[in-house]
């Protein structure tokens, strides 16, 4: 039986017999428990389900759970099609509120007569609601009735966060997404217990929350003509065939023949999404981005930057003018109307990439530095943060900022929002100053950038603080965030599939103690979610195909045999070159390979969705000779150049600075700043065999053996590991590898044998 076929039968098989317990009322059958974030405590205890029927009473026991009562109500009727009442005391699904212990905390336990969920706080009962939700079948995530049992497995759950900050960032600045599509992300996030939305409202592209004194804020800073960023969806969209790249209709505005883009909240939508998120247990956490990243403000009313010329820089735009009193006041009455229509405590000052050489030429700039004892501009920024802080403070509010805000004296108040994984210390260094920080390290939880193989599992396993940090320290560690900047993300649904699956092991590491770290078990429920998803429409990204690289060697022939952890991805391919389509082969158990095929494989959607592609090619091969050379030296020698372009072809054009023996494929340790490096030597292949060359690096980066390129892993990026293969005879074969980054990055080659055993760096290389 081919393996679609036998999926489609599965699930004709489960939907029958669920239909049949249903038809005829017999036990149901207990699910099992499938949960995520995985709770501190489950103890499934072997009794009978709970059954939720229309005459389900959710009961509340306090005023103060009336609205997650509703809530709940809400997410129980659309699948089920009853429309449950709600009463203040007991119900049958009974909601109560623990004064003190952990907030967030909750327990959940099941009995055949009923569900109790006692939560530590309005959030803890929002947490336990969640869980109860995915007790249920996925089904009850439909948005139509459906007819079938709704059964609650017996469960009792004791459960806590692990961190009191579980955040989402999104930049609705560089493209604009509107309350509707922010609300889908909001019931996202509460899904997986996320709790704190910070949304990214203003950037050079564009301001996105009205600020009624200044009205010219968005009538001309939400809008725009199509810039670079646009055009690079645009092109995506047809290069790699995938609508989700397509800027969306109901962005765009046509005035006087003129198509602008771009959109932004009224006050009003500010006050329902904030709203919104806070029955869900999510707090809002606004974030004007000053002084820096303001061009849409900045160019719209005079005498908030140095100059009224104001436009790009070196690197970033023109910062609003800390030396300027209609600057500050200009920033601080922004933020005034922002406290307004924000209750959270926290605000988010951005503070981060600002171009300093316009306050190093301003006269006013230069007046407030020596008027207050500033050395550096780094400090004057710093001063500006202080004031706002100290405005913020007198608001009732407190601080947050990216780690530049560091730079210059920290206050003793402010939170630090780490990013720049390059600044390694920041952490430590806010946490010793007292300071606390969250955690949204770049690259791994910088959810625009693309995703891969290793992209979920770096984050799941990313442990949120710094080796040697004291207890105290750890403590001051509130928690983590995924940040979704939106400059290549236009719709919903790019939106989307950035965010999930990663923000689930976001969730998961914010939530489940470092004690329940278990990535098997953590996949297996993921996979169990994408279920889920497909009932929400939620277009998450399906996990890479496995069972090949990117590019194979065999000799003779081969069974190319693909596979996804996501059991509902459907996938096709071609072997001419062509991105596979809908009406393409299906892809239906293990190919014969018998000459070198290039295939690319896609994934497509349970609802027909375009996915993602993928090329491969399987190369039909004999073992290349080994070299009659015999080289002498053990290990290999790198030649350093200054590089500073983005092609590894072009590295050996810039001037050399340095030449060195290194033992393994790496950074030498003295090569720092503008990388290009070409590493040369031999492999010594320990026999004949096919072996798998495993090239991660941060940026580009290519292989070639005997002077044949195998892997290609060019070009500017994040960690990217790619893998090929080359049959290789018993002896010495030359090899060239090259390298290019501009801050440090990372730089690794791991060599494989045919059945996968990595090969020790030690005799491996000779030059
Ligand atoms: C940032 O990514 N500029 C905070
Ligand atoms: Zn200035």
């Amino acid at each position: 039986m081919n393996k679609n076929i036998g999926r489609q039968l599965m699930a004709a098989l489960t939907l029958t017999s669920t239909l049949l317990l249903a038809s005829c009322g017999g036990p149901a059958i207990p699910e099992p428990v499938s949960l995520l974030p995985q709770p501190s405590q489950v103890a499934e205890t072997g009794n009978p389900p709970f059954e939720l029927t229309s005459s389900t009473i959710i009961g509340y026991d306090s005023p103060e759970l009336l609205p997650a009562a509703v809530y709940l109500g809400d997410l129980l009727s659309p699948a089920t099609g009853y429309a449950l009442s709600l009463r203040e005391g007991k119900g049958d699904i009974s909601l109560r509120l623990h004064a003190g212990g952990q907030k967030g905390a909750y327990t959940l336990t099941t009995t055949p007569e009923e569900v109790v969920i006692s939560g530590n706080g309005y959030e803890g009962v929002i947490a336990g609601i969640q869980t109860l939700r995915q007790l249920l079948p996925d089904d009850i995530e439909a948005t139509r009735k459906v007819s079938r049992r709704w059964a609650v497995p017996n469960v009792h759950i004791t459960d806590a966060p692990r961190y009191e900050w579980r955040g989402l960032m999104l930049d609705v600045s560089r493209h604009f997404y509107s309350t509707e599509e922010v609300k889908e992300l909001l019931d996202l996030m509460a899904l997986y217990k996320m709790n704190k939305f910070h949304w990214h409202l203003t950037d050079d592209q564009g301001w996105r929350v009205e600020i009624k004194q200044y009205p010219l804020l968005t009538e001309k800073g939400a809008w725009r003509h199509f810039n670079s960023h646009d055009r690079e969806c645009i092109r995506l969209a047809k290069a790699q065939d995938n609508p989700d790249y397509e800027i969306p209709a109901d962005k765009l505005h046509i005035e006087n023949g003129d198509t602008l883009y771009g959109g932004f909240y009224t006050q009003d939508e500010v006050r329902d999404i904030v709203q919104y998120a806070g029955i869900r247990g999510i707090d809002v956490v606004p974030e004007i981005d000053m002084p820096g990243h303001m061009l849409a403000a900045v160019g719209n009313y005079s005498g908030v930057a140095c100059t009224d010329d104001t436009g790009w820089g070196t690197t970033f735009s023109s910062p609003a003018c800390p030396g300027k009193d209609s600057a500050i006041e200009f920033c601080q009455n922004v933020y005034k109307e922002i406290f307004q229509l924000f209750p959270y405590k926290y605000v988010h000052i951005g503070g981060d990439e600002v171009e300093k050489t316009n306050w190093k030429k301003c006269p006013d700039c230069q007046k407030r530095m020596r008027d207050n004892g500033l050395k550096t501009e780094e400090q004057l920024q710093a001063w500006f943060t202080h004031q706002m802080e100290d405005f913020f403070n007198a608001n009732g509010k407190e601080m947050i900022g990216w780690d530049e805000i560091i730079e210059g004296g920290l206050s003793e108040t402010s939170t630090v929002m780490w990013w720049r994984s390059w600044a390694k210390n920041a952490s430590r260094e806010a946490t010793t100053h007292g300071n606390k920080v969250i955690y949204t390290p770049n690259a791994p939880f910088y959810l625009d950038y693309q995703q891969d193989k290793k992209s979920v599992r770096a984050i799941y396993d990313y442990v949120p603080e710094l080796e040697g940090m004291t207890e105290a320290q750890q403590e001051l560690i509130m928690g983590v965030q995924g940040n979704i900047w939106c400059e290549w993300i236009p719709s919903r649904e790019r939106m989307l599939y950035m965010a999930a699956p990663r923000m689930l092991a976001i969730a998961e590491l914010g939530w489940s103690g470092p004690q329940q770290n278990d990535w098997t078990g953590f996949s297996r429920r993921m996979a169990d979610q994408f279920h889920r998803l497909n009932v929400m429409d939620i277009p998450y990204r399906i996990p890479d195909l496995e069972g090949f690289n990117e590019s194979n060697a065999f000799i003779g022939e081969t069974k190319v045999e693909v596979s996804c952890l996501d059991s509902t991805a459907v996938i096709r391919y071609t072997t001419d070159g062509s991105i596979p389509t809908a009406a393409s082969t299906l892809y239906e158990g293990p190919l014969q390979v018998t000459e070198t095929t290039d295939f690319t494989f896609r994934t497509f959607r349970a609802n027909g969705a375009k996915g993602d592609f993928v090329k491969t090619r399987f190369v039909k091969s004999e073992y290349a000779p080994a070299t009659q050379t015999a080289p002498s030296s053990p290990g290999l020698e790198a030649l350093w150049h200054d590089f500073r372009g983005n092609r590894c072809a072009n590295i050996s054009e810039a001037p050399l600075k340095g030449r060195y023996k290194i033992e393994d494929v790496c950074i030498p340790k003295r090569v720092s700043g503008n990388i290009g490096l070409i590493v040369r030597g031999y492999l010594n292949a320990p026999a004949d065999d096919i072996y798998s060359f495993a090239l991660l690096s941060d940026d580009g980066s290519t292989l070639a053996i005997d002077g044949e390129m195998v892997v290609d892993n060019d070009g500017p990026h994040a960690p990217k590991e790619m893998t090929g293969q080359k049959a290789l005879k018993k002896g010495y074969h030359p090899l060239e590898l090259r390298y290019f980054d501009s801050n440090g990055g990372t730089l690794q080659l791991k060599v494989m044998d045919s059945d996968g055993q990595v090969i020790p760096f030690t005799h491996l290389y000779m030059h």
